[in-house]
């Protein structure tokens, strides 16, 4: 019997649905599982109204996270594996997962740890994924796995789905385009990730350093959106430190400079993405080498391939 925690938060449910998947089958194989809900002093709103969505950007990307509630973790309590469940917000880790992280208590909680992340976000997690790679790194951790569940609609259609999702709580089927979020069927098969770790620890393999999670899908990453990912990385970079120049989250002297930013982010997302991607597709033979390796480098370290699929399926 092994001792696990898991950390989550989620507004709509989604991540939490794929946590219990993953939760389920290593309480059915007799680990003592500990589930920790995040839960800001502040709660985030949900729909968010669109002011407060745009003013979370500057705090996301510079991890300027405001404090959560006491966890409720018994003192004292060690755990032998840490699964982090947390979702992207502004191309970073989301504020809750980021205020964990930073805080002492999740620091003690993750020092000298195998840790597991897990990611349900529209489809880009690489800068976020990389920044928890650090954050883990400071905390004492050693990331051992990572999962990512996306939006598998085209990435232009869940432009327009996601936000959709998040400013009005409307997920459904929108002027054609798919429902937002991760398909059902992909958050069932999600149990195979538990009954992998069930079975690593039971062989007692998460003190081994190695990946447990290999050929099961855990990852499939795009390299195209990769490159996406690192333009709007630099930019937020810099709008966030001039928005945070005008005063703190909630105020009003960042309301002119937050609207700047709205047109700015919304004329990107019609231009520079979709020019973006077409020059990447009309050039991708030329491409092509420098994105496999891109690829085999972001997918690391628990990979897309699929060898153990049929093991850990149902
Ligand atoms: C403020 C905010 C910013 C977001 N930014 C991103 C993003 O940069 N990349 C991404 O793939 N998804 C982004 N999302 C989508 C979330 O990662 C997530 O999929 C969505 O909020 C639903 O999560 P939940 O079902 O766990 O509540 C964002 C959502 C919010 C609320």
């Amino acid at each position: 019997m092994k001792r696990v925690l898991v950390v989550n938060f989620s507004q709509t449910g989604q991540l939490s649905d794929i946590t219990a998947q993953l939760i389920g089958p290593l309480r059915d194989a007799g680990n003592e599982v500990h589930l920790e809900t995040l839960q800001p002093e502040n709660p985030f709103p949900f729909p968010w109204p669109i002011i407060d969505f745009v003013d979370a950007m500057p705090e996301c990307v510079q991890l300027d996270a405001p404090p959560l509630k006491a966890l409720g973790i018994p003192p004292a309590t060690d755990f032998d594996l840490v699964i982090l469940s947390y979702q992207v917000w502004f191309l970073s880790p989301g504020l809750p997962m980021t205020a964990f992280l930073k805080s002492q208590e999740g620091q003690r909680l993750l020092n000298g740890k195998p840790v597991v992340t897990l990611v349900a976000c529209r489809n880009m997690w690489l800068s976020a994924q990389e920044t928890m790679q650090r954050l883990i790194v400071e905390a004492g951790g050693q990331l051992r796995d990572h999962i990512a569940f996306t939006d598998r609609g085209h990435p232009l259609a869940t432009f327009i789905t996601t936000p959709r999702w998040v400013l009005t709580g409307k997920r459904d089927r929108f002027l054609g385009m798919p429902p937002a979020g991760v398909a059902p069927e992909e958050i069932d098969a999600a149990s195979r990730f538990g009954r992998a770790l069930a079975d690593a620890l039971s062989k007692g393999e998460e003190t081994t350093g190695r990946a447990m999670l290999t050929g099961l899908r855990a990852v499939t990453v795009n390299p195209r959106l990769a490159i996406s990912e690192r333009a709007g990385r630099r930019a937020f970079g810099v709008w966030s430190k001039l928005i945070r120049a005008f005063g703190k989250r909630g105020q009003w002297q960042r309301r002119p400079a937050l609207l700047v930013f709205s047109i700015y982010l919304i004329t990107m997302v019609l231009t520079v993405v979709p020019t973006s991607l077409l020059l990447q597709w009309l050039f991708s033979p030329l491409l092509k080498p420098r994105l496999d390796r891109l690829r085999a480098q972001l997918e690391q370290p628990s990979g897309s391939q699929e060898f153990n699929l049929q093991k850990y399926d149902q």
